[in-house]
């Protein structure tokens, strides 16, 4: 079976189950907004168009004008680019040929970039009796081993977010030990009332943060994201960087959203609500969700070790799940599920309930 290596890709599903596509499907896979794009947002984008006939900004000055503003940074601090993707890539190209840890299981885009560019990975396991927590013992014997980790925060799969002593316990031992920190934090607004870490930025030379607006502004087909750094990191990423990296769209997506704490807070709010109420169903149902803090999750089936018969039942009734036979350590005994609106959610629970009742002993 040749799963798709990331979510979002109902015809490669489909086709590699062969499963016909019922005409309505709801993608679970997918884990931006629920809500959609702030209002207005694309009656924006209508009024640029004219921008298609010029280069676009190659500095993309006003955004990075913005977004320090916003980390209380100089610019100099900020690279924005094509995507947290890109961001990625870059730092993989500076740390070509070194060594990488890498806190698994998580995004699988760390490892790809590292690989493309010869880095020598250590994989930092976390435990799944431990709820995917991030401990100490886990990154410990590691440090005196790489030159720089990635860590996704809040984790993608996992929805877990970790302690802040714990973070600042792993950013202080990195930086005795000369490591670098990325704190990957494309999913960080979806989580309410936690503070986020643009401060070790300021405070700490050897940490690099990563955002994106793809997931928060339901943005995936613009291509935005950034980093924010130490400038001499900042400098030395941005010349691997492309020329016009970023589009006029997406700076014009970038400025429009920017700054939207309304709809963020309404996002994050109408998430936890739909978490609640689906939880407690998944439950009575008898599947075992994984707590998380943000707007996806891990989940299983106690009746079943492998989930490809569940995943081809739910796509039959038109309900994609994530698989998760591409994470390290999870191979397919989970499924990972995004919280949606009401009615998508309900249309999720109705299949699993038929699952069960069909499939369980
Ligand atoms: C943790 C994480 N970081 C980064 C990205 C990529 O973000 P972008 O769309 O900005 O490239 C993803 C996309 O799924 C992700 O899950």
């Amino acid at each position: 079976m040749n799963w798709p290596s990331h979510g979002a890709n109902p015809i490669k599903l489909y086709k590699e189950m062969s499963a016909e596509q019922p005409a309505s499907v709801v993608d679970f896979s997918v884990n931006t907004n629920p809500l959609g794009s702030p209002d207005g947002l694309r009656s924006h984008l209508e009024k640029s168009l004219e921008k298609i006939h010029n280069y676009p900004d190659p500095d993309s000055e006003r955004l990075h004008q913005r977004l320090a503003k916003q980390h209380e940074v100089t610019q100099n601090q900020v690279l924005v680019g094509n995507g947290a993707s890109e961001m990625i890539y870059l730092l993989a190209q500076l740390w070509q040929g070194q060594r990488v840890g890498i806190v698994q299981p998580t995004f699988s885009e760390y490892q790809k970039a590292c690989d493309a560019y010869g880095c020598k990975i250590y994989p930092i396991m976390l435990e799944e009796e431990h709820q995917f927590d991030l401990n100490p013992s886990n990154y410990r014997p590691f440090l005196d081993l790489i030159d720089v980790l990635f860590l996704c925060h809040p984790n993608n799969p996992t929805g877990a977010v970790y302690k802040p002593h714990i973070l600042q316990d792993l950013i202080r031992q990195c930086k005795e030990k000369e490591v670098v920190v990325v704190i990957d934090e494309a999913f960080y607004d979806f989580v309410a009332d936690v503070p986020f870490y643009s401060p070790h930025v300021i405070e700490n030379s050897n940490v690099i943060l990563l955002r994106s607006l793809t997931k928060m502004f339901a943005i995936p087909g613009l291509r935005l994201g950034y980093a924010v750094g130490e400038p001499s990191l900042i400098k030395r990423m941005k010349m691997y960087q492309p020329t016009w990296s970023v589009n006029s769209f997406a700076e014009e997506a970038g400025l429009y959203c920017l700054g939207k704490s309304r709809f963020q807070q309404q996002t994050a709010e109408a998430i936890s609500v739909e978490k609640r109420s689906l939880f407690t169903k998944l439950k009575e149902l008898g599947y075992r969700p994984i707590t998380t803090q943000t707007n996806y999750f891990l989940m299983k089936d106690p009746f079943h070790e492998d989930t490809k018969a569940m995943i081809g039942f739910l796509l039959r009734r038109g309900v994609i799940v994530r698989h998760t036979y591409n994470f390290l350590s999870l191979e397919g005994r989970f499924v990972r599920v995004a919280i949606k609106r009401r009615e998508e959610n309900e249309r999720l629970l109705s299949a699993l309930q038929r699952w069960r009742f069909l499939c369980s002993p």
